[in-house]
This record gives structure tokens, sequence and C-alpha cells, in this order.
């Protein structure tokens, strides 16, 4: 009897926890996956399929260039590089994603939050003023900054899901990397994911949520489209 207890017991915590860890990066189900581009093919794991192992090459785990920036976005001072399954595809399956962020002096990673992964970042160069919203389990309309001026070598963590920011306050540039645990972390970037949408939100409910005329709305909408 109390092995079956046991089992059962076994059996549904198996069940119940199999549903919530599906909406996470599973654990790898093979030594490795190599991503290969086939839009033909009909078995996908983390949205690739994977290359057969035997031809799998050192270079499919290897990334060269994160020792320079990206191409700066035009009027954000932003530059971002992503090594991903696209670039590096011995990293499908693994849970993992690293990019690097430069940042023209005064100029903001804007306020965005990774819905599938936590993030990790550490200061290569520069200074940067950084930090966190979480929500304030006291108070329902509220939110607590958890937030840091970090230089080079400070490490700074981002828990998955929340809103977070930063931004240059030197004088020169910044660089940071930064640890996804993640594939696909998601980008949500915040004020463009409201204000330009696609369909837009009507300037009603944009400015009955922002609690701002349509003039205002308006202005907000051209800034982030
Ligand atoms: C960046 O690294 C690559 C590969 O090692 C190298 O070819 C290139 O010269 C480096 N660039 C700079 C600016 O250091
Ligand atoms: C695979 O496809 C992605 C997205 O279409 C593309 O960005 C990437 O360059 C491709 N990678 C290779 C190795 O062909
Ligand atoms: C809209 O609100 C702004 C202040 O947020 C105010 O300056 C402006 O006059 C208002 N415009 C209209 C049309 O009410």
């Amino acid at each position: 009897m109390s092995m079956w207890w046991f089992i059962t017991t076994l059996a549904i915590t198996a069940f119940i926890s199999y549903f919530p860890a599906s909406a996470y990066d599973n654990n790898p189900l093979q030594d490795i996956c190599v991503a290969v581009n086939d839009s033909q093919a009909a078995v996908f794991v983390n949205g690739k399929i994977c290359k057969d192992p035997k031809l799998a090459t050192a270079n499919d785990f290897y990334f060269s260039g994160l020792n320079v920036s990206g191409n700066v976005v035009p009027g954000l001072g932003f530059a971002s590089t992503r090594v991903d399954v696209n670039n590096m595809p011995g990293l499908n399956t693994l849970g993992m994603f690293v990019g690097r962020t430069d940042l023209e002096p005064q100029r903001l990673a804007q306020f965005h939050t990774h819905p599938r992964a936590t993030e990790l970042i550490t200061v290569l160069e520069g200074t940067l003023y950084t930090g966190f919203l979480v929500p304030d389990a006291a108070n329902f309309f509220k939110s607590r900054l958890f937030s840091k001026i970090i230089n080079p070598g400070d490490v700074f963590v981002f828990p998955k899901g929340l809103i977070h920011f930063q931004y240059n306050m030197g004088n020169k540039k910044a660089t940071y990397l930064s640890f996804f645990n993640s594939q696909n972390p998601g980008f949500v970037i915040i004020p463009n994911s409201i204000f330009a949408s696609n369909p837009p939100i009507s300037d009603d409910i944009l400015a009955k949520g922002f609690q701002l005329n349509k003039t205002d709305i308006a202005l907000l909408r051209k800034k982030f489209s």
C-alpha cells in the first residue's frame, strides 16, 4: 500500500510539474543538437532541427566578434550583438544566449523585460546606472526599485520577467555583456510594445491607460514608432 502511494504521488508530481516546466527551456535531451536551417524538416527542437551529431564540428560551438561593437541604432546611441542559435548553432537546446551591448554616453537601454530569462550583466567598459522593478507585494499599485551604479568587473542580475534598464551615466562609451538562461529570452521593449503595436491600440484607450490627452498620446506614438 505504501509503495502504491509512493508511486502514485510520484506520478502525480511528475504530471503536475510537467506543465509549468514546458514553459521553460528544458534540459537537453541529448549531448548536442546543432541547429540546421531547414524549413522542410518535420522534427523541430526549440524551433530548429538537429544536425546529425556525426556531422557537427567545433565551429558549430564557436563565435567570434564580441570584441567589437555592433552597429549603433541611429538616434538611440545603442548597439547590440546577439550570439544565439542563428549565428552559433551549437547553442541549440542548451538554454543559453549571450549578447554585447554598447551605449553611447547618456544613452539608455530602454525599459524592457525578457519573459523567459533571467539576465546577468557584467561591465567591460564605462559606468552604468541600472536597475529593475519588483512588484510591491504589500501595495498592488507600487513597485520597488533595485538599482546600482556599476563599473568594469561588476555584475548585476535582472530576475526573469522583471522590467529593467541600463543607463550610461558616464562621459565615454559603456560596454557590457549580457548572459541569459534561455535560448530565446524574448525582448519586450515596454514603450514600443505599447505605442507602436500593429494594429495600434486606440488613442482613447491609451489616453485612459496613461491619464493623458490625445495630443500627448499622438506625440508618444510618434516617438516610439
Ligand atoms: C576581434 O577579433 C577578431 C577575431 O579574433 C580579430 O580578427 C579582430 O582583429 C578583432 N578586432 C579587434 C578590433 O580587436
Ligand atoms: C539561419 O536562419 C537565420 C534566420 O533566418 C539566419 O539569420 C541565419 O543567418 C541562418 N544561419 C545559417 C548558419 O545559415
Ligand atoms: C494635453 O495635455 C498637455 C499636458 O500633458 C497640455 O499641455 C495640453 O495643452 C493638452 N492638450 C489638449 C488639447 O488638451
